[in-house]
């Protein structure tokens, strides 16, 4: 895998206590950089499985500081500003800088679009779109007032890429992502912040596990069915490991992307190149 120098740089990750969140946050400091890990540590009632938990973000934690970093680990909920904006000043108070933002927190269910309860959908655009724009909110105003520099990275999907059979407020806040991304990209320009996002196909995380556990593997299989494989490479064993999305984020992060910016780069197995 493709090594960067991060070091004297602060990341500041959502979602870190399992699954894509943790390995972003390890591999943060695997290439030098001081993490701050952040986690809703709770369920939000209207998704079906385990979110993470205290515990597991102190794991998070620990990771980071094998690999030689400082780790801050603060529970926060993305679709709350007064905790995301005291996270961020909590962070600036430890570190004095954050310099690499990664919006990775998110869930994820299914209804059909006729039958969707009303605060199942306003949790999840609070939790995958809201909680972007909070945590970008408060990020991006510390970018601005040291004077610019820094770097977004969010998490949309190939659910964002295309439409998701019983999942369309999952598809929603994925493409809204998309459209985020955008005008922060072309508003944080001038101060010399990137903002790009990432696109993974099925990826193998506690959230599918939970989302099988609830709704059955044929859910999935009904997706396919209708899509195509999720992965090109392996139709059969269908999620990618999370390192490979790290491996985007990180580039995202780094310099060698100094002039990609407002993009959304699939991680996806060739699962939209139909
Ligand atoms: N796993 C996949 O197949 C897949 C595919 C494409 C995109 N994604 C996206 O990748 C991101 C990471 O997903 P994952 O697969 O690691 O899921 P996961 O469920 O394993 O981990 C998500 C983490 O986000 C946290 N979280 C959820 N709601 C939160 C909130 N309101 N505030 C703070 N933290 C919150 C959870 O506690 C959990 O630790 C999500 O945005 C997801 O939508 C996942």
């Amino acid at each position: 895998m493709v090594t960067y120098d991060f070091s004297g740089q602060v990341a500041f990750v959502t979602g870190a206590a399992h699954g894509q969140g943790r390995s972003h946050a390890v591999k943060y400091a695997e290439n030098g950089a001081d993490v701050v890990v952040t986690d809703i540590c709770a369920n939000v009632d209207t998704n079906p499985y385990e979110l993470g938990t205290r515990e597991e973000l102190d794991e998070t934690a620990s990771m980071v500081e094998d690999e030689g970093q400082e780790a801050l680990a603060i529970e926060m909920d993305v679709r709350e500003e007064a905790e995301v904006r005291a996270a961020v000043e909590e962070a600036l108070d430890e570190f004095g800088r954050i310099d690499m933002l990664a919006n990775n927190a998110g869930i994820f269910n299914s209804a059909e679009m006729v039958q969707l309860p009303e605060q199942q959908w306003d949790d999840m655009i609070d939790t995958n779109l809201k909680g972007v724009w909070l945590c970008s909110k408060h990020v991006g105003k510390h970018f601005i007032e040291r004077g610019g520099g820094g770097k977004i990275v969010s998490t949309s999907s190939t659910a964002g890429l295309v439409g998701t059979l019983l999942s369309g407020h999952y598809s929603a806040t994925k493409w809204g992502v998309r459209g985020l991304t955008k005008t922060l990209a072309l508003e944080l320009a001038e101060y010399d912040v990137n903002v790009n996002c990432v696109c993974p196909t099925g990826v193998d995380t506690p959230m599918i596990e939970g989302y099988v556990e609830h709704y059955g593997e044929e859910m999935l299989g009904e997706i396919a069915e209708l899509t195509g494989p999720f992965n090109l490479f392996n139709p059969e064993d269908a999620m990618i490991s999370p390192e490979y999305i790290s491996e985007a984020y990180m580039w995202l992060s780094s310099d060698a992307a100094r002039y990609v910016t407002g993009i959304e780069l699939p991680v996806d197995a060739g699962y939209t190149a139909k």
